[in-house]
């Protein structure tokens, strides 16, 4: 078999030295013509020995786009390339172009000596969230609180479709982080603080991502992330920037993290996750990039993961201040892409070298480049390298926005309803919405959208809260909005209701712990307006995590959390008035004081337990 497939690469590389003609080397279209007769493994194995240590070592390499041209992608022949937060292309941010941007790159990978093709990844946390005009889901919080398995594998199969569109087969996605104290910026990636909560969600929306029948004759590839135990780190443990939490220290002894952090990396392998994204955070001391324990005995070996392991965002340089020390350490514990992510030569040439010296041995590249290229086969990379674009009619449809408008309702919680206010009754002769949560397309998406700290303002197409209100009710309603909660009519009248649609400003990772979790003081102050003026008041929360509300709590009439619902804003009123039922229940617990984080900690009772939500 495999002499087979040598000689037609020899034949192959024969034709076209002596014709010259530029046609895509014979080793791509060789292991592509072999798929009816080699097994994905021989074919690996055929390719791996026609390659270089350089060519291996670019396999290994994941660059950040705008860190290098498509001619050093041919020549270094380099196995990924990412567009980190933010990453839209520097001429437009359409799909149009996201898809010229990765072909381009693209086309030069297979013009290679081996015409091995790249993997593009990019984060779609919430959709493929960095595209202009793409539909922006529920946070994962939100979709924790909605816990529909069936809802999260159709969000993974619009997520792919909108992703393949433009190319990107790759998607730093689910995270599967089970967050243990709610001050955590990334507290909204996570599905739950309960690991069996998490392992059923994010199994689905994985399912759907990677089904064969989304893109076909290719798929999405999803990346399980951050192995393991980012979402437990202690407060004041993490030595990057000035995070308080994020990339910190992992709490907690052995058995402890295999019971509570664990249990959804074995779900996501079970359902299928072939690519896994290593921890910043550390343990006992030991930096998860460096555990050679975690990633090869236990990811690896103990629960049988065949994928490869991706580095997170330059997170091997924070081994070691000695950089060959910290490549070293990285890729003999486990590690098989680094997402560099900025100087693909000073990688490349300091894993060389360490190969050279012995210190990285050749059958630890042969292994993280076996796995590499078996992705790529799997996923259909070689048959299909290019963007999906028959695909872009479908980014941002009406349906792709009606499911996520349906993810929305189902993510709303109630909390609180005194003399069952909600659901509101359409006719009400006078509304009074507050708060810059009501009509900021960018509060109400959240971090990791269009940039990676997400950003107030119009941001995306979108319907905030206040249309999706507006178009709710009667026509003779009067419907008065000021973001300060400043009216001219009479909030306090009998036939009048407020609405204070209040939140946190985006925020993604480390910059988003938070020692007061408290809103914005111009919310806060809109808010404390509407306590006095109003006498019938809803408080909608559009936040990323349970916020400290005990001493407001007994002002307001009713409670409604939205967390960060992303574009459908309108799926909040379909809720406040009835058209769909509140059937969201708390992911997390809500804490009544900040001693009883993190999750455990204190004294009495939360102010509303894990799985609390009121059905009126
Ligand atoms: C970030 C995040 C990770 C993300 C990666 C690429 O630092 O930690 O979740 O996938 O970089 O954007």
């Amino acid at each position: 078999m495999r002499w087979r497939l040598l000689c037609l690469i020899g034949l192959g590389l024969f034709i076209v030295g002596a014709c010259g003609a530029p046609a895509a080397p014979p080793i791509a279209t060789a292991v592509v013509n072999q798929a009816a007769t080699m097994s994905i493994a021989e074919r690996v194995e055929a390719l791996l020995q026609r390659m270089t240590l350089a060519e291996k070592i670019g396999q290994m390499t994941l660059i950040e786009k705008n860190s290098l041209t498509p001619d050093q992608v041919r020549e270094l022949a380099i196995g990924g390339i990412l567009s980190g937060g933010g990453g839209y292309p520097t001429t437009e941010n359409s799909p149009q172009a996201w898809a010229a941007m990765v072909n381009t790159f693209q086309q030069a990978a297979l013009e290679s000596r081996l015409g091995i093709p790249i993997i593009y990844g990019a984060d779609g946390v919430h959709g493929h969230n960095n595209l202009y005009g793409a539909v922006i889901f529920p946070h994962n919080i939100g979709l924790g609180a909605a816990n529909d398995p069936l809802l999260m594998e159709q969000i993974g199969r619009v997520t792919a479709i909108e992703m393949a569109a433009t190319g990107v087969l790759w998607n730093y996605a689910p995270g599967v982080m089970v967050p243990q104290d709610v001050r955590w910026g990334r507290a909204y990636e996570g599905y739950a603080e309960r690991p069996d909560h998490v392992a059923t969600l994010a199994s689905a929306f994985l399912r759907g991502l990677q089904a064969a029948d989304v893109v076909a004759p290719q798929r999405v590839i999803g990346t399980p992330k951050h192995f393991l135990g980012d979402g437990g780190t202690a407060w004041g443990s993490s030595k990057t920037e000035n995070y308080a939490l994020d990339q910190g220290e992992t709490i907690g002894d052995e058995a402890w993290l295999r019971a509570v952090h664990l249990p959804p990396y074995q779900a996501v392998i079970d359902a299928g996750a072939q690519v896994v994204m290593a921890s910043y955070s550390s343990w006992q001391g030991t930096k998860m990039h460096a555990s050679s324990y975690w990633l090869t005995e236990v990811l690896k070996g103990e629960m049988g993961f065949t994928g490869f392991i991706v580095s997170d965002w330059a997170a091997i340089d924070q081994i070691d201040p000695d950089y060959y020390r910290a490549v070293v350490t990285a890729i003999n514990a486990g590690i098989d892409m680094n997402m560099v992510p900025y100087d693909a030569r000073r990688f490349i040439d300091t894993l060389t070298r360490a190969v050279q010296a012995g210190e990285v041995s050749e059958e630890r590249i042969n292994d993280a480049v076996r796995r590499i290229l078996t992705v790529k086969m799997t996923m259909g990379l070689f048959e299909h390298p290019f963007a999906a674009t028959e695909l872009i009619g479908q980014i941002g449809s009406p349906a792709h926005r009606e499911l996520a408008r349906t993810a929305v309702a189902k993510s709303l919680v109630l909390l609180k309803n005194e003399q069952q206010l909600l659901p509101l009754a359409k006719s009400i002769p006078h509304l009074f919405i507050g708060g810059q949560a009501a009509n900021d397309p960018g509060m109400q998406a959240g971090g990791w959208t269009i940039e990676w700290q997400g950003k107030t303002g119009p941001i995306i197409p979108a319907t905030t809260i206040l249309e999706g209100i507006q178009a709710a009710v009667a026509p003779q309603t009067v419907v008065e909005y000021d973001r300060y909660g400043r009216f001219s009519g009479d909030p306090g009248a009998d036939d009048a209701v407020c609405i204070a649609v209040v939140g946190e400003l985006p925020y993604a990772e480390g910059r988003g712990d938070s020692a007061q979790l408290s809103l914005p003081p111009t919310e806060q102050r809109a808010l404390q307006r509407m306590e006095e003026a109003c006498a019938r008041l809803v408080v909608v929360l559009v936040t990323g995590r349970p916020l400290l509300i005990t001493d407001s709590l007994p002002k307001w009439d009713a409670l409604v959390v939205a967390w960060l619902p992303g574009s459908e804003g309108a799926g909040v009123a379909d809720v406040l008035f009835g058209d769909r039922p509140f059937t969201g229940r708390l992911p997390v617990t809500w804490p009544r004081s900040l001693d009883q984080l993190p999750l455990g900690s204190g004294t009495g009772e939360p102010l509303f337990p894990y799985g609390f939500g009121l059905q009126p």
